[in-house]
C-alpha cells in the first residue's frame, strides 16, 4: 500500500505512465538458447558492484609511490571488512571480465551483431576496451612488485607503434619510467576516465537494447516465426536475472572470503624484475602469442608487425557487422561461426599453455 501510495506521488509530478507502459509491454523472445541473454544482466551486476567498492576502497586508498601500498595493507590489516571490500573488488573485476567475455561470444554465436544492432556490437565492444583498460590500470595501484613489473612489460608494448609509440610510452608512464609518475597518472584514468567514458558507452548500449528489443538466432528465426513464445520482461525475465545476480554475488562472496586477495611484496624499482612475469589472465593469450614471433620479419621487427597484426584483428572484429554480409539477409552464416570457434579455441589454448607447460 505504501509503495502504491509513493507510485502516486511521484506519478503527480512525473508522470510515469510512458515508463510503466513500456515495462508492461517489454517482453523476452523464449527459445532453446534465451538462457544466455542473462549474461549482459550478470555483467551489469558485476560492474555496479565495482563502482560500489571502488568507492569505498577510495576512502583509505593514497594515490602515491610512498603510500599506495602501506594504504593498501592498511586497507586489509585495519580496516573493518576492509580485507573483504579488496577481495570483492578484485574478484570482482576478474569475473566481470570473464562475463563479458562470455556475453561477447554468446552474442557473437547467436550473430546478435547483425542488422539492426550494429550499434550494440560496436558500443560493446569499446566497453570490452575499456573494462581490459580498467583492468590494467587498476592492476598497478597496490604498487607491488608484481604488478609493477607487469606494468613496465606492459606499458614497453606501446613503443613498438609505428612513429607515436614513444609519445604514448610517455603519455601511459608520465616519463620514461614506471615511478610514482605512473601510479598517479593510472589512478585517474581508473577512477575518473574510464568510469566517465564507460558510464557513456553503457547508456548507448542499455539504451539500443531497449529501443531494439532481444534478437532471436537466426538459425532459429524461421522456426520462431512459426511458434513465437515470448517471456514478459517485468516482472518474468527480471526475476529470472535477479536469480542469477544473487547466485554471482554468492560466487563472489565465497571466493573473496575463503581465498582473499593477496597483496605481495611492496614494488621496488631498482630491484631485479622476479622470475616468469605474466600480465593478467585476459592478456595472457596475447602475451604468449609475441612470445612465438621471431625477432625479426624480413627486416621488420617481429615484435612491431605482431602488434600491427593485432590492431588489425581488433578493428576487423569491432566492425564484424559490417563483414557478415549474409547478415543483411538473416541467413546462417557459417564461415563466421568457425572464425568464432577458432578464436575460441586459440584464446583458451594460449592461455593454458603459458599457465601449464611454460
Ligand atoms: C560492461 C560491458 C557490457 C555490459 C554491462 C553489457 C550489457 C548488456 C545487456 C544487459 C544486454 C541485454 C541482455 C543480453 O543480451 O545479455 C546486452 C546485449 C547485447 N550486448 Fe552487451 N554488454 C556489455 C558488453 C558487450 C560487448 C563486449 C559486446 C560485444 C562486442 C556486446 C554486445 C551486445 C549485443 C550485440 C547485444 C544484443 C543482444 C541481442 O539482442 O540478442 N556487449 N548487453
Amino acid at each position: 500500500m505504501k509503495i502504491e501510495k509513493f507510485y502516486n506521488w511521484v506519478n503527480d509530478r512525473l508522470d510515469l505512465s510512458g515508463i510503466s507502459n513500456f515495462a508492461d509491454k517489454k517482453v523476452v523472445p523464449v527459445h532453446k538458447y534465451h538462457f544466455w541473454y542473462g549474461i549482459g544482466g550478470i555483467t551489469l551486476f558485476l560492474y555496479i558492484i565495482q563502482v560500489l567498492t571502488g568507492i569505498l576502497l577510495l576512502l583509505y586508498y593514497r594515490p602515491t609511490a610512498e603510500n599506495a601500498f602501506e594504504s593498501v595493507e592498511f586497507i586489509m590489516t585495519s580496516v573493518r571488512f576492509g580485507w573483504l571490500i579488496r577481495s570483492i573488488h578484485s574478484w570482482g573485476a576478474n569475473l566481470m571480465i570473464f562475463f563479458l567475455f562470455i556475453h561477447m561470444f554468446s552474442t557473437y554465436f547467436m550473430k546478435a551483431y547483425r542488422k539492426p544492432r550494429e550499434l550494440t556490437w560496436i558500443s560493446g565492444a569499446f566497453l570490452l576496451i575499456l573494462a581490459l583498460a580498467f583492468g590494467f590500470s587498476g592492476y598497478l595501484l597496490p604498487w607491488n612488485k608484481l604488478a609493477f613489473f607487469a606494468t613496465k612489460v606492459g606499458t614497453e608494448m606501446a613503443a613498438v607503434i609505428p612513429v607515436i609509440g614513444h609519445d604514448v610510452l610517455i603519455f601511459l608512464r608520465g616519463g620514461e619510467e614506471v615511478t610514482g609518475a605512473t601510479l598517479t597518472r593510472f589512478f585517474g584514468f581508473h577512477v575518473a576516465l574510464l568510469p566517465l567514458i564507460t558510464a557513456l558507452f553503457l547508456v548507448i548500449h542499455i539504451i539500443l537494447i531497449q529501443a531494439q528489443g532481444m534478437s532471436v538466432p537466426p538459425s532459429l528465426s524461421e522456426e520462431y516465426e512459426k511458434k513465437p513464445k515470448s517471456m514478459k520482461f517485468f516482472p518474468d525475465f527480471m526475476l529470472r536475472d535477479a536469480v542469477g545476480w544473487l547466485l554471482v554475488l554468492g560466487l563472489l562472496g565465497i571466493l573473496a572470503a575463503i581465498f582473499p586477495w593477496e597483496l605481495g611484496e611492496k614494488a621496488d624499482p631498482y630491484a631485479s624484475a622476479p622470475q616468469g612475469i605474466k600480465p593478467e589472465w585476459f592478456f595472457v593469450f596475447l602475451f604468449q602469442t609475441l612470445k612465438y614471433i621471431p625477432g625479426k620479419i624480413l627486416s621488420f621487427s617481429g615484435e612491431s608487425l605482431a602488434i600491427f597484426a593485432i590492431a588489425i584483428a581488433v578493428v576487423l572484429w569491432i566492425f564484424i557487422p559490417f563483414l557478415d554480409r549474409k547478415g543483411q539477409k538473416n541467413l546462417h552464416s557459417r564461415t563466421f561461426t568457425v572464425i568464432g570457434i577458432i578464436l575460441v579455441l586459440y584464446i583458451i589454448a594460449l592461455t593454458a599453455i603459458s599457465y601449464f607447460f611454460d
